[in-house]
């Protein structure tokens, strides 16, 4: 498993490979298959439990979640994200509800979205030595403020605010940072301008690492599709024929065999 340390090092030497999983059999795939961070990411939200946006997901839900992934994969940095309304209020919300999930699992890092206003919860919770990946650009927890997923990094004063974002996080001290939906120039300036890796989706090609919800890329999770997922496969269209073979074989009688049964 890598450390925080070998992962930052990773910069400048090969791209990072992360993905999302919400359950130990996601986990044990992406564990056999070798990537090297594994997010349990609030996105369990809308592709695990069909929500409409991260927004109702709460701590407790993460950390069934967690425990489910960390036994499948018990050989790879797992990164857990802080859900909505359990940093954002205040330092003392961040430090307990961090606390709390590194308590009951064995997650190594939570990540929070958000850059320069959420600073002081970022900065108390590597003081008390919880690492942090930060998450810039679209903030799916803000999907209300701005009404979708918009592009990153479109205006003058959008790129500005981003790049002090990244600056005040690296200061801070998170081990890397997730870039999402920035432009993809502008996500190469930021790549450029810091020493800790970015992690990007939906940002180009020249951040540090990728990551993507694993879902997506299977072509698995049906309702949405953001122009950045390249599909490798749909399984689920495999998924539903596979299940109809299964109802017609039933209904003609032709399972259970007598292979099948004792
Ligand atoms: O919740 C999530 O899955 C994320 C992405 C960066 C993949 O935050």
């Amino acid at each position: 498993m890598l450390t925080i340390n070998e992962i930052k090092n990773l910069k400048n030497k090969r791209k990072i490979i992360a993905l999302t999983a919400y359950d130990y059999l996601m986990a044990y795939y992406l564990e056999k298959a070798g990537v090297d961070i594994i997010l349990v990411g609030d996105s369990l939200g809308m592709v695990f439990c069909g929500y409409k946006n991260t927004l109702p997901v709460t701590v407790d839900d993460m950390i069934y979640h967690i425990k489910a992934v960390e036994r499948g994969a018990k050989n790879t940095f797992i990164v857990a994200d802080m859900p909505f309304m359990s940093y954002q209020d205040s330092v003392l919300s961040a430090k307990r509800n961090a606390g709390k999930i590194l308590k009951e699992t064995t997650v190594k890092a939570v990540k929070l979205e958000g850059g320069i206003e959420i600073i002081p919860q970022i900065k108390a919770l590597i003081d008390i030595g919880i690492p942090v990946m930060g998450h810039i650009g679209t903030q799916p927890q803000s999907v209300n403020k701005y009404g979708g997923y918009p592009i990153a990094g479109n205006t003058p004063e959008e790129i500005d605010k981003l790049m002090k974002s990244a600056l005040e996080l690296e200061k801070a001290g998170v081990f890397s940072i997730v870039l999402e939906k920035v432009k993809a120039k502008t996500a190469a300036l930021i790549t450029k301008s810091i020493k800790i890796p970015t992690i990007g989706i939906g940002s180009g090609p020249w951040c540090d690492g990728q990551i993507l919800v694993t879902h997506d890329l299977l072509g698995a999770f049906p309702d949405f599709t953001p122009k950045f997922i390249k599909k490798y496969d749909n399984i689920s269209s495999k998924i539903i024929n596979t299940i109809k073979k299964f109802i017609k074989d039933v209904k003609n009688k032709k399972y259970p065999t007598k292979k099948y049964y004792f």
